[in-house]
């Protein structure tokens, strides 16, 4: 089952995602993660990634190709994947149609996690995130046991680069302009599932994700 992730920075794409990856036991691919280890490692990929994603705006779609085509041919992907961040232009929506028609799979299902932009700056600005194992905390909302530390591996809790202030307008100002255009493309096709992360904790919100899901199978 090849699922879309689709949504507004911080409305909660990522943790809907790990959590849905988890229950179907398929890969969550979250290619921000990726890229974000990329630059880490200081890999030529991350390397020419690093200055336009500290900016906000979208690394070139032949990165994102490339990166894409190596997931799913992973052997973990052979039942499905959880894109989590992935399309987000119309090139990138048809490139993944043609990788999986390639493969003989299609998307099933596109669900756009929404949230205001003033949920969306307080979701961000508390955002804590394990550089070493990439599990997300919330200062408020899903705080860590241990302030600053990991649950799962004890890692430094770090502030992602890009949830500076100005950074997060230029980011949903990207969003606007480049991504939230594929909301009609998926609607057209019958693929979109709506689900309202405005409130509601990240479980209750995978209850709406889960619903709906559930929902289009009974149709
Ligand atoms: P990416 O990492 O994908 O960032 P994003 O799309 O901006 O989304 P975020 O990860 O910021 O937010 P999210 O919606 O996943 O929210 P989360 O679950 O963490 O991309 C980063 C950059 O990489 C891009 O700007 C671009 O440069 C590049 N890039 C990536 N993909 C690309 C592509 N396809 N093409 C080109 N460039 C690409 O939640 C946020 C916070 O809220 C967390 O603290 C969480 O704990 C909390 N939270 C979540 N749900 C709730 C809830 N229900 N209640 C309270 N708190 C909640």
């Amino acid at each position: 089952m090849d699922i879309v992730f689709l949504g507004p920075p911080g409305a909660g794409k990522g943790t809907q995602a790990q959590r849905l990856a988890a229950t179907l036991g398929i890969p969550q691919v979250s290619t921000g993660a990726i890229l974000r280890r990329a630059v880490d490692e200081g890999s030529p990929m991350g390397r020419r990634a690093k200055s336009l994603m500290d900016a906000g705006q979208l690394v070139p779609d032949e990165i994102l190709t490339e990166l894409i085509r190596d997931a799913l041919a992973r052997p973990d992907a052979a039942h499905g994947v959880v894109f989590d961040g992935y399309p987000r232009n119309e090139a990138q929506a048809a490139t993944l149609d043609r990788l999986l028609s390639n493969i003989e799979r299609r998307i099933e299902a596109v669900v756009l996690v929404e949230a205001p932009d003033d949920v969306i700056v307080a979701r961000l600005a508390g955002r804590r995130s394990c550089p070493r194992c990439g599990a997300v905390y919330h200062l408020e909302a899903a705080p860590p046991e241990r302030q600053g530390k990991c649950d799962q591996c004890g890692g430094n809790l770090m502030q992602r680069d890009d949830d500076a202030p100005a950074t997060i307008r230029e980011r949903l100002e990207v969003y606007r302009k480049q991504t939230a255009g594929l909301e009609q493309r998926y609607a057209k096709s019958g693929l979109l599932l709506k689900v309202d992360a405005s409130s509601g904790s990240p479980d209750e919100v995978f209850d709406l994700v889960r619903e709906a899901l559930d929902g289009r199978k009974k149709k």
